[in-house]
């Protein structure tokens, strides 16, 4: 008889964001007059910027032409494509990174929930919280977690780091010592960032520990302020203990077309094991790669007008953040978030838990967030908007948010 993997039976609930949208439907289908802003998944709603546009033109016009047709992608992903990233995203900024190093995929959410593949199921893993379900869920399914304590809504075998407004959302070193340390900044759900002086006592802590940190930087086009790193690699000796992960999601508006990359050190290894061979093995095994299409696409994000026109959409999304932030804190919301990040993380009124907030808004404001308790026991009393949505639809849930 074939057995399931019993660990998926230790999730609690559906995903996230699965629960949300049916709690969504099921509101609309009740009360079909009624106008649903959505500001609770972080996906984009600009158009994808005209010069990715022309570029995914071309690229399928070369698809249709037997001599400049493409098949299977290269393992790793394009040159052209890993070059452009190398020298932009890391060289440009200090970061010593080649293309090699960058391994081209469909997208971060993959990669984070994959990477603990190449890593034995006995690893401790240490976590923000609240936190991006991603990290934890993937962790349960390979069987890395221990049981669900209900009670305390809290994996046995995880280290749980609190996220607190007392310490502004960025965990204290651990005491107890993790082996993968999951790290995302600028940080989902709570838009908090940390300084590069911070991040360094991490990268020395996860050195003197021979622990490896998975650093999820899918927002960093974000970050507004000087002092901020856009790449664990701005820090000391990072090559020698992080693998970092990038979107093309946020920074570009690929929640629809897919692709990301992640950066594993071509040195970096643990118990004398590099952790490359080992990624190239499992992508080599388990992927065919991005289209060539999406990748020409993503190439054409680093071109001069293509990065002009991702920064205009970029700041067009802060705009709405800081048109929820301003409106917010005007109507008596306790706010963070927004300034370095597309996410606003608000306190609920009145103490009320995340998911009645999350009920009293949908059916007093028609408007839709995510309860922060879905990120984790500290997100309870919590709740996250995203700044994604249209400017039109941003303005008007806030006056509804001024009405509550
Ligand atoms: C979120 O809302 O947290 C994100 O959209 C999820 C994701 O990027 O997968």
């Amino acid at each position: 008889m074939a057995k399931i993997n019993a660990n998926y039976k230790k999730l609690p609930g559906s995903y996230l964001f699965s629960m949300i949208g049916k709690k969504v439907r099921e509101y609309q289908e009740a009360h079909p007059e009624a106008k649903i802003i959505r500001l609770g998944i972080g996906d984009v709603t600009q158009p994808i910027a005209p010069k990715v546009i022309e570029t995914l033109h071309s690229a399928v016009d070369e698809m249709g032409d037997a001599s400049t047709f493409k098949g299977y992608a290269p393992d790793l992903g394009y040159e052209f494509l890993r070059s452009v990233i190398a020298e932009k995203d890391y060289r440009d900024r200090g970061c010593d990174i080649s293309a090699d190093e960058i391994f081209v995929s469909d997208g971060a959410k993959c990669d984070c929930g994959n990477i603990q593949e190449i890593f034995d199921t006995g690893n401790r893993i240490a976590v923000c919280d609240p936190v991006y379900p991603v990290y934890v869920d993937s962790n349960v399914m390979a069987g890395r977690t221990g049981a669900y304590d209900a009670a305390a809504e809290r994996f046995e075998n995880v280290i749980y780091m609190p996220c607190t407004a007392e310490n502004g959302f960025v965990p204290d070193l651990p005491e107890e010592i993790p082996d993968l340390i999951y790290l995302c900044f600028p940080n989902n759900p709570t838009g908090a960032v940390i300084k590069k002086a911070e991040l360094q006592k991490w990268v020395d802590f996860a050195r003197k520990h021979d622990s490896i940190i998975l650093y999820d930087a899918a927002y960093e086009a974000y970050i507004s302020e000087e002092d901020v790193p856009h790449s664990i690699y701005e820090c000391d000796g990072a090559k020698e203990c992080a693998i970092e992960f990038r979107s093309f999601s946020k920074t570009a508006g690929f929640t629809g077309l897919r692709l990301g990359f992640t950066v594993i050190p071509k040195d970096l290894e643990t118990g004398g094991e590099r952790l490359w061979p080992l990624w190239a093995r499992r992508h080599g095994t388990k992927y065919n790669g991005a289209p060539y299409i999406v990748q020409k696409a993503g190439e054409a994000v680093y071109s001069p007008e293509g990065r002009q026109q991702v920064r205009e959409q970029i700041a067009y999304y802060m705009g709405n953040a800081k048109i929820i932030l301003d409106g917010l804190k005007g109507a008596g919301f306790e706010v963070s978030g927004g300034v370095n990040a597309p996410y606003i993380w608000l306190k609920t009124p009145r103490n009320m838990t995340s998911w009645e907030f999350f009920d009293y808004l949908l059916s007093e404001a028609n408007v839709v967030g995510t309860p922060g308790s879905g990120f984790g026991p500290h997100g309870e009393h919590y709740f996250r908007l995203t700044a994604f949505g249209s400017r039109e639809n941003t303005v008007e849930a806030v006056e509804r948010f001024k009405t509550l």
